[in-house]
């Protein structure tokens, strides 16, 4: 009798180590990086709907694939998510509306305001001024969407609050565009004053949340759950990293049921 209790004790621990051992933990599976066809992985704090769990990142980081690109919604218009440095935890958008567009410039403006999002360095103001009355020096111009017995033109200023007024009063519409001066097209777009090329570059935003570094190097993978950072490990979630505490949402008994 006693015997047999202490094999089926010694199975169930056998079961358990192989379980640990052969069986990878659904959530950090779930959260492997994952591309929309162009080779970009994207993972935490990004995720893909309808390809990740929600779990794998966070809210306002949800990205969609168009045409094999990812797509990121911020200030009500798509950004083609260009590259992601997780490295310094930005990463570069490009207006959608200024690839294979015949009229690259935007009708819209861009704000990060409720974004977790903020601007990376060297951006500058591509302001786009529409049918307007008066023409200003240092002008690119803008021959679409436009009035041609008006002026249009697009214009570089410095980063920072800014007053419209002067150019709202004569103009019919001004759109406010983040570039960044130093970008690869940059002294092209100078050169040939053209202002597309300053949105094709596109510009980098960094991210303000900070909690990925030590999961990763552990070998997990980062994640968002119920409104609380979770590692996602090969053996199960953890708090913070692989080779700390179990998350709270990890159940001892829960994780030898097969
Ligand atoms: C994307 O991730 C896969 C799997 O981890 C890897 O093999 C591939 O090299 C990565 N691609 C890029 C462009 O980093
Ligand atoms: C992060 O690094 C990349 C690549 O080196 C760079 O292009 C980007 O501007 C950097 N981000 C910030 C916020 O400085
Ligand atoms: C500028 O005026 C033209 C002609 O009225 C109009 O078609 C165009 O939509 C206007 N541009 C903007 C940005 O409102
Ligand atoms: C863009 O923002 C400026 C400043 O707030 C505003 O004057 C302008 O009307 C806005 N343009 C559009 C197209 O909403």
């Amino acid at each position: 009798m006693r015997r047999d209790l202490l094999s089926v004790f010694f199975s169930i621990v056998f079961l358990a180590l192989v379980h640990t051992a052969f069986s990878v933990d659904q959530q950090f599976e779930a959260c492997e990086p994952k591309n929309c066809g162009n080779g970009l992985n994207i993972s935490y704090p990004f995720w893909i709907q309808n390809n990740h769990p929600d779990y794998c990142g966070y809210p306002g980081f949800r990205v969609f694939c168009k045409n094999s690109k990812p797509i990121l919604r911020v200030s009500n218009s798509d950004y083609i998510l260009q590259d992601i440095f997780y490295r310094n935890q930005s990463f570069l958008v490009i207006d959608t509306g200024a690839i294979d567009n015949s009229c690259p410039a935007p009708l819209h403006n861009f704000t990060i305001t409720g974004a977790p999002f903020e601007f990376g360095q060297n951006i500058v103001h591509l302001l786009i001024l529409y049918n307007c009355t008066a023409s200003y020096s240092d002008e690119y111009p803008v021959l679409c969407n436009t009035d041609p017995s008006l002026h249009s033109f697009a214009m570089l200023l410095p980063w920072g609050e800014f007053d419209y007024s002067m150019y709202s009063s004569k103009c019919s519409v001004v759109v406010d565009a983040p570039v960044e001066l130093d970008g690869k097209l940059s002294s092209e777009a100078i050169a040939q004053r053209n202002y597309a090329l300053f949105l094709r570059n596109g510009f980098v935003l960094k991210w303000t949340i900070d909690e990925s570094t030590d999961c990763l190097r552990s070998g997990g993978r980062c994640g968002f759950d119920k409104g609380e950072f979770v590692c996602f490990c090969s053996d199960h979630p953890h708090s913070k990293h692989c080779n700390n505490g179990k998350s709270t949402k990890f159940n001892f008994f829960t994780s030898f049921a097969f």
